[in-house]
């Protein structure tokens, strides 16, 4: 089969890796790939927003399944370009990717068919919304309904930090028209843990756990970022906790999408935050997350072109899920002040320290090939990531492999699945 894969980051170079495990691949193409996906596909240079293009490569290069990995084009409706052009795409559709697109449209979702959240309101008048904020109780947590690279969630302590939000969202609109409508939810404490599943429109199944360390710096501190490290399983996620969110969490919600006429047919990530009333949904995406992908994906034991394809063809039912008993922990190398201010172009040393090495990986995010060099090419850098029998040793894994990767103002978390190793 002929594979296009859309996005050139960490998760789709590990999709591309679990790709090019199967015997049924035969060419790979990534658009627009990295110097990772390069060593095992062809990349091609076509942005991820450039659907015509895309569905035009595909149809030239006869692609047999395209996949899509990134948020802004699923939400664009990427999948609809190419199933309109007959291209067997693995996604989904733009009225389903509404799900992570909206979050005024999530809540109002899961407020519809009782699905354990924050409670919250929605506003798209910022003086509703300053009005209600009066009398509202603190911390509270404000969102930009649209997407906001991760970015346009604040959470406020006091009133005036969260009257401050309210007009850097809807007035001074830092987020653009994402902040058109603004979600206003109550805060909660707990542990978060992401659960990743495979869904066909009616049949959900979960891949193993995994919880990302969000913040840029050690002890949860500095700014959010896309996730800096992660580790999976979470020994936090128990067998009780899991039948809880299969019966509350995961199949209500993919039996609501199909009710509202909107079958999602993917992979739905769902958000989770282990409260003391219980397990509630913090957020949606549509897609893999980057970096829950790579310690996920290392772990599968099926085929990923079967499992896609039966998404697809709706039989996921008859799909067996298997992941290896191994823990994978991630830690990013990332260019020293992300997600703020970097710099790139650096050459990258070291790489060819994890070839022919079972339990290392090391997945490529910003990089790119200059000159036949590998050199940085954004804010996150690459995903170290090593397999172990355990967390503990997973962690010392990854951690001995980061120290065989160089280039100028590396810069990476110490702490990644700390709290997970007692
Ligand atoms: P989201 O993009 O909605 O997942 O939010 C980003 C991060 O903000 C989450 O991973 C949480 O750490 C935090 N967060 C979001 N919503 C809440 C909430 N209602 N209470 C506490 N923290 C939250
Ligand atoms: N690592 C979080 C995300 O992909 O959304």
């Amino acid at each position: 089969m002929n594979i296009l894969i859309v996005g050139g980051g960490g998760r789709e170079h590990a999709i591309a890796a679990a790709v090019a495990k199967s015997p049924k691949a035969e060419k790979i193409y990534c658009a627009p790939g990295n110097a990772g996906t390069a060593a095992i596909a062809e990349n091609v240079p076509i942005g991820v927003m450039e659907f015509d293009a895309l569905a035009d490569l595909a149809v030239e290069k006869k692609i047999d399944l395209a996949i899509i990995g990134p948020d802004d084009p699923l939400v664009g409706g990427i999948v609809d370009v190419f199933e309109d052009r007959g291209i067997r795409t693995f996604g989904p559709r733009a009225n389903a990717a509404i799900l992570e697109g909206s979050k005024a449209f999530s809540k109002n979702l899961m407020k519809k068919y009782g699905i354990p959240t924050a409670a919250y309101e929605n506003f798209d008048d910022p003086a509703k919304a300053l009005e209600y904020l009066e009398t509202a109780k603190m911390p509270i947590v404000l969102k930009a309904d649209g997407l906001a690279l991760g970015k346009g969630v604040l959470i406020c302590n006091t009133l005036e930090e969260a009257k401050a939000g309210i007009n850097t969202l809807m007035v001074d609109k830092k987020f653009g028209n994402s902040g058109n409508t603004v979600v206003i939810e109550e805060f909660m404490t707990g542990r978060e843990v992401s659960v990743l599943s495979f869904v066909d429109g009616r049949t959900v199944k979960t891949m193993s756990s995994a919880q990302d360390h969000k913040r840029a710096k050690d002890n949860d501190e500095g700014l959010n970022t896309g996730g800096m490290g992660n580790f999976s399983p979470s020994p936090f996620y128990t067998k009780e906790i899991d039948d809880f969110c299969q019966k509350n969490i995961f199949r209500p919600t993919v039996d609501a999408m199909a009710a509202e006429g909107r079958p999602f047919k993917g992979v739905i990530f769902f958000g989770l935050m282990l409260t003391d009333d219980g397990p509630k949904v913090l957020e949606y995406n549509a897609r893999f997350g980057d970096p829950e992908a790579q310690v996920v994906l290392c772990r599968l034991e099926n085929d990923i072109i079967d499992v896609m394809s039966a998404c697809i063809d709706g039989k996921l039912d008859e799909t067996d899920l298997k992941f290896s008993d191994k823990a994978a922990v991630c830690v990013v190398l990332a260019s020293d002040g992300y997600p703020e201010h970097y710099e790139k172009g650096f050459e990258i040393k070291g790489l060819e320290a994890f070839d022919g090495k079972d339990d290392y990986f090391c997945y490529h995010a910003g990089t790119k090939l200059s000159d036949g060099k590998v050199v940085t090419n954004g804010g996150r850098v690459l995903g170290v990531t090593a397999l172990g029998d355990n967390i503990a040793e997973a962690r010392a894994k990854a951690y001995e492999a980061t120290e065989w990767i160089s280039f100028a103002n590396k810069y990476m978390r110490t702490d990644i699945a700390k709290s997970a190793v007692k």
